[in-house]
């Protein structure tokens, strides 16, 4: 344990001697100071001008799903995710989803929402008149800032004013609606709201306090949509009829319960995620909208539906805000980033976010699959167990021999795991 997390100057040391002071404080052995040194150089260097105080870098598995169409097109989708089954859940899911057409992705206008909140206005309600009014001033305030973007067809569109006059503090929020284009668009939009500062405070007479994006990106929605032939959905001992059922049955006790749909919506977001890191997106940006997106109408819901159409298929739906974008921030800076972009073969941010949302969508599927049908615990075992065996030093075939003991037993558990590779080596 470190005995001060003062250190005056480390942020202004390189890496490696940052991670020479952490050892030192923390008394790592030679072991943990060569993974720490392990990075490599150029990687490192990138790291260091991405954020503060980097003393190594971390990788994640980096994985290809297989088997999704989406408007008609094969995809290839990048994932960099730690959590075993998400990979393989997307790639069946995807499997039988194609069997029914693959998904059908369509996404809004780019649109990103900046918030600028206003504080001390006498008059609330004359004041947001007064900034209607003025719209296009701030509209052309706005644009002036980065003519790149307006050039490229984006820049800001609208100018939309809220009022909250009955909490403890009074406010008016002034909502700019930007079109970001490509771009996840947070530094665009951040700069446009700081600027409109002095023209809000002559309009409105009051003091300006936040200003900064919202990641309830209700302007930038991504739907996607499947058919899955019932008969993906036959096992032994489990009709296609059935199948569909328990889906149906699943999906409900999400509508129903907020505890199941948050596991519910955790589900789809596996799925999200693991595309928006391997393409260097703002994951937690995604996760903050999603959630505030599933909890609109006041209670917490699950942002799929899933039916039964007319000719007895299943039928699956998403619409989820997805602020994700292919130019600016990591997705240029990071290289893994713009090559899981190439893997994609996006051209643009809206066909990035479609892709997502369809991925969302055929995630959830294989979770609610895995979950009514077999149990997660089968195929979800049998994975963990491997992970289980490799965190107790299992190594080569004692991998897969130690996983499929644990798995025989039912008792996935590192101090079982131990026991078994102790068993091996003795033997
Ligand atoms: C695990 O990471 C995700 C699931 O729990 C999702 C769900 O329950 O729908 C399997």
């Amino acid at each position: 344990m470190a005995s001060s997390s003062r250190l005056p100057g480390f942020f202004q040391l390189p890496p490696q001697e940052r991670a020479q002071r952490v050892a030192e404080l923390v008394g790592l052995n030679d072991e943990e100071r060569a993974l720490l040194a392990g990075a490599h150089d150029q990687d490192l260097a990138r790291s260091d001008r991405m954020i503060e105080n980097v003393i190594g870098t971390y990788a994640l598995p980096l994985a290809v799903a297989t088997n999704m169409q989406v408007n008609g097109r094969d995809v290839l989708v990048p994932m960099a995710i730690e959590e075993p089954s998400v990979v393989a859940g997307l790639s069946y899911a995807a499997r039988m989803a194609r069997e029914g057409g693959g998904f059908n992705a369509m996404t809004d206008e780019p649109l990103m929402i900046g918030q600028i909140q206003v504080l001390n206005v006498p008059d609330l309600h004359a004041a947001r008149f007064r900034i209607l009014a003025a719209r296009q001033r701030l509209l052309d305030h706005a644009n002036a800032l980065d003519p790149v973007i307006v050039s490229l067809g984006g820049g800001a569109r609208d100018v939309e004013v809220r009022v909250f006059e009955d909490g403890s503090v009074p406010m008016l929020v002034v909502h700019l609606i930007y079109d970001a284009r490509d771009a996840m668009g947070a530094n665009t939009i951040n700069t446009a709201v700081e600027a409109l500062r002095p023209l809000i405070v002559e309009l409105t007479g009051g003091r300006v306090g936040l200003r900064i994006l919202t990641n309830l990106a209700d302007r930038r929605l991504a739907r996607a949509s499947c058919v899955v032939p019932r008969e993906t959905l036959a096992q032994e001992g489990c009709s296609p009829e059935e199948g569909v059922t328990r889906i149906l049955e699943a999906h409900a006790f999400a509508v129903a319960d907020p505890y199941r749909a948050a596991t519910h919506n955790k589900g789809v977001m596996n799925g999200i995620d693991a595309v928006a890191i391997a393409t260097g997106n703002d994951w937690r940006a995604l996760e903050a909208g999603v959630h505030a997106y599933a909890a609109r109408e006041g209670g917490y819901r699950p942002v799929t539906s899933w039916e039964r159409n007319a000719d007895g298929a299943l039928v699956g739906t998403i619409e989820i805000p997805l602020a994700v974008g292919t130019v600016g921030g990591a997705t240029r800076v990071h290289p893994m980033a713009g090559l899981a972009l190439k893997i994609l073969g996006v051209q643009s941010a809206r066909e990035l976010a479609g892709i997502m949302a369809a991925v969302g969508l055929a995630q959830n599927l294989a979770a609610l699959r895995a979950l009514a049908m077999e149990g997660i615990q089968r195929g979800h075992m049998k994975l963990h167990a491997r992970q289980v065996a490799i965190s107790v030093g299992a190594e080569g075939e004692q991998v897969d021999l130690v996983a499929a003991r644990l798995s025989e037993e039912g008792v996935v558990r590192p101090d079982r795991a131990e026991a078994i590779l102790r068993e091996l080596r003795e033997a």
